[in-house]
């Protein structure tokens, strides 16, 4: 039986080589097998101050990045999630599920707010809209990285909460799909932090648009050791091990058979060829991103998938409205 796959990424610009391994790629290798709904989640992106001409832009920047990584919008459903009623309305429904404990833990909100009192109320519920995307789709399958797996926590907690009450047929119970190599990418300026979308130094990330010499720099920049030996070690090692898992996605080599091709090897001739493979492999992208993103064809993709998103979020939201007792 095919499933149903459900993800999404907020349009906030830099998406990073981070964005792509952890998730964009899973996005594509699923559509082979499954029928995919991938959402730009712009409602998210508000959380925290965005200006209004910047989101715009934003959003048809990720759209045209989908399609650029190899997302085929004639197969899976391309789209804006404010475009489509349902996110918000069934995100209130689940507040009244989910509990204000169990959200004051999710270490998202603790880095963002910092324990500020003035932290928006939507970073705060951040992770029920979240849990009303996956679930207003039946998703069975979410394609994200390592970050996202507490959200993918509460979502499970909260679906089976309320078949609890109304019903097992309620939602679909929804697992988290994450890769082993590349489900955490590591800043390249500091391996023990996650390479971040938001980070100050730009060169703490490889951007997906940036351009090769930009990529070079920040590579050859990349924080390692002082012992020189090329070897996967996150404890003890963690600059090049973040290095090697890039090199080793990048490739198509196992972890283990980068690590023996280097052995040996400084880290200065390992990290050159490692901007090469990156390169090569962002290059066709870029090109593809610059021409689908003046395309006019580009709203056309949003408009219909939010159409077919719309559907079949009208459906569940029919269903939900029934069990729980809403409406006339
Ligand atoms: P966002 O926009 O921060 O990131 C998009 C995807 O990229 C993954 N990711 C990483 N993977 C590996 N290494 C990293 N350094 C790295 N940084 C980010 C994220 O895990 C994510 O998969 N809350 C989500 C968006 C969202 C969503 C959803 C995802 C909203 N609703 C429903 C799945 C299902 C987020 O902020 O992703």
């Amino acid at each position: 039986m095919t499933k149903r796959v459900f993800s999404g990424v907020q349009p906030t610009g830099n998406i990073h080589i981070g964005n792509y391994l952890g998730a964009l790629q899973q996005f594509t290798r699923l559509q082979d097998e499954n029928e995919c709904v991938y959402c730009i989640v712009d409602l998210h992106a508000i959380t925290l101050p965005k200006d209004p001409k910047e989101l715009k832009e934003n959003i048809l920047d990720v759209a045209a990045l989908y399609m650029a990584v190899g997302i085929d919008p004639a197969r899976s459903v391309v789209f804006v999630q404010s475009d489509v009623p349902g996110h918000a309305e069934l995100a209130w429904a689940l507040m009244c599920y989910a509990y204000t404990g169990e959200l004051s833990r999710m270490t998202q909100f603790k880095d963002k707010s910092r324990g500020n009192e003035s932290a928006p109320m939507g970073l705060f519920a951040y992770p029920i809209l979240m849990a009303a995307d996956i679930l207003l789709y039946d998703s069975d399958i979410v394609p994200v990285g390592n970050d996202q797996k507490q959200h993918i926590e509460l979502t499970r907690d909260i679906a089976i909460r309320v078949n609890n009450k109304y019903g097992d047929d309620t939602f679909v119970i929804p697992e988290g799909r994450f890769l082993k190599e590349g489900a955490r990418v590591m800043a390249l300026d500091d391996p023990t932090a996650k390479m971040s979308k938001s980070a100050e130094n730009p060169l703490s990330r490889i951007s997906l648009l940036d351009d090769d010499a930009t990529i070079r720099k920040a590579i050859m920049r990349s924080v390692t050791d002082s012992d020189g030996e090329i070897r996967f070690d996150p404890e003890g090692k963690p600059g090049i091990s973040n290095l090697l898992t890039i090199y080793s996605a990048f490739s198509g080599l196992s972890q283990a058979e980068a690590e023996a091709r280097y052995k040996g090897q400084g880290y200065g001739a390992f990290k050159k060829e490692l901007a090469e493979v990156v390169t090569d492999a962002l290059t066709p992208i870029r090109r593809a991103y610059t021409e689908i993103r003046r395309s006019e064809a580009l709203l056309r993709v949003l408009k219909d998938g939010a159409e077919r998103a719309n559907a079949v979020a009208e459906r569940t939201m029919r269903r939900v409205k029934e069990r729980i007792g809403l409406g006339t």
